[in-house]
């Protein structure tokens, strides 16, 4: 039986603080929620979610209604008692592609001045390899007794949830003592899941890691798409089979518009800064990026010439369905470009919210197709699989309809009278089932 770990204060209550801390709360720890935005702490403590992750608001319910989760936005009350602090403030982008750590630093400042003596500092946020040490450096010289563990999230957006419930592996880096401390907190979540103790750098560099193989994936097979669609092969039989292979396994081989959201484009390109600065070549990396915004100005190419001047629809704002985040949505992206070339282009999405500069969002998918000569289908949310294509097909003033993300079932559209076309699946061919 493991000794029951001290209280958590969990410093950023943003995608990955709260999805962590409200399930580790649900989990039996006693976790402090903290912000520096009042405002979205007190919608939090009014019971609200301030973003779209299914099954959260339930983590959150009942964990809440236990006694095990509060929110607050005093640092000193996070703080009180806390045996731990976990740090999930962003690490946005800096100019270069590299991770601006303005936000990591300061809130590990606030910690150690506010923290109780031995507190271990849990590192959740992405960080390049190097700063849990840096991090650790500076604790040395201001509060010795603290330690500082890497704890690299692998939680998906619009499977957060169960991603952190169900977790392939859990990754713990630093000293051994802290890096059990911190795994105990961990004690009833994913029994079966591996636990793997490591040395910081190593905790932080898998994160990049894994996030650069699954970009590179889908570039990957993004590039196999577009040669299917030179030369007239099926990328969906491509994917299957190629993902029969053991070695290669299926997942991650979906063919479409190219990647988005707060993650990919982020970590790939911070990897790249990072190889530059340690003056190693990583041009593998590099490339996935290269390939995924050719992918959608392709995408958004072949729009403009097939539409000649009429309007576009585009079904899906949100980077991937099951969220409305639209960091980076390549959808939006074709979106911002047709507008910028003079087409009307409307968009539809049945939870996220277009900026400005994207067209026109209308809330029912028939509407946003009506007159449109080309739609584009840029997120693969389930709703999207029952439209009434005959709906859409009265409504628009054109035939096709171009799935960017192989999604749809082309009989349904085609007995529509729709034409449709994806991506390295031009040609109406058997797929294998
Ligand atoms: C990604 C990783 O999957 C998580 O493991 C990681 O923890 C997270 O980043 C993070 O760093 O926090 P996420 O960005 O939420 O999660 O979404 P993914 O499901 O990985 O999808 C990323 C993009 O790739 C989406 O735009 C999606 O449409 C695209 N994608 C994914 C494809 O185009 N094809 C595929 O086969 C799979």
């Amino acid at each position: 039986m493991t000794d029951e770990p001290g209280p958590l204060a969990v410093i950023g209550t943003g995608y990955v603080g709260l999805v962590t801390g409200a399930c580790l709360a649900a989990a039996g720890n006693e976790v402090r929620c903290h912000d520096i935005d009042a405002d979205r702490i007190r919608v939090l403590q009014d019971g609200g979610i301030p973003i779209h992750e299914p099954g959260l608001d339930d983590v959150v319910r009942s964990a809440t209604a236990s006694g095990r989760l509060r929110f607050t936005d005093e640092l000193a009350d996070a703080l009180d008692g806390a045996a731990f602090a976990m740090l999930a403030v962003g690490t946005p982008q800096d100019e270069d592609g590299s991770a601006d750590l303005t936000f990591i630093d300061q809130a590990f400042r606030d910690v150690l001045a506010a923290c109780a003596e031995d507190v271990t500092v849990i590192v959740r946020s992405t960080v390049p390899p190097g700063t849990g040490d840096v991090l650790q450096d500076l604790a040395d010289d201001l509060r010795p007794r603290v330690t500082v563990v890497n704890a690299p999230e692998f939680l998906a957006e619009g499977t957060a949830v169960r991603d952190f419930q169900e977790p392939d592996r859990l990754v713990f880096g630093g000293p051994a003592e802290a890096t059990a401390r911190v795994e105990a907190l961990w004690r009833d979540v994913g029994r079966d899941a591996p636990r793997i103790h490591v040395d910081r750098i190593t905790a932080e560099l898998a994160k990049y890691a894994s996030n650069t193989f699954l970009a590179a994936r889908v570039s990957l097979i993004n590039e196999m798409a577009n040669l299917c669609d030179a030369l007239g092969g099926d990328v969906r039989s491509l994917a299957k089979i190629v993902g029969l292979d053991a070695r290669i396994g299926p997942s991650f081989l979906r063919a479409g518009i190219g990647y988005g959201g707060s993650c990919f484009p982020k970590d790939v390109q911070a990897v790249a800064a990072v190889a530059r600065r340690a003056g190693v070549d990583v041009p593998v990396a590099e490339a996935a990026e290269v390939t995924n915004q050719a992918q959608w100005q392709r995408v958004a190419q072949r729009i403009e010439e097939a539409a000649d001047g009429r309007p576009v629809a585009i079904l899906g704002i949100a980077f991937k369905p099951g969220t409305d985040d639209v960091r980076e949505a390549p959808g939006l992206k074709i979106a911002r470009r047709l507008t910028e070339a003079g087409l009307v282009v409307r968009l539809y999405d049945p939870v996220a919210k277009a900026p400005d500069g994207c067209g026109t969002q209308v809330d029912d998918p028939v509407g946003a197709c009506q007159g449109a000569a080309v739609v584009l289908h840029a997120t693969e949310w389930p709703e999207h699989a029952d439209l009434d294509w005959q709906a859409v097909a009265d409504a628009m003033d054109g035939k096709l309809v171009l799935d960017g993300r192989n999604a749809l079932d082309w009989g349904a559209l085609g007995k529509a009278g729709l034409r449709v076309e994806g991506i390295g699946a031009r040609a109406r061919k058997e797929v294998m089932a």
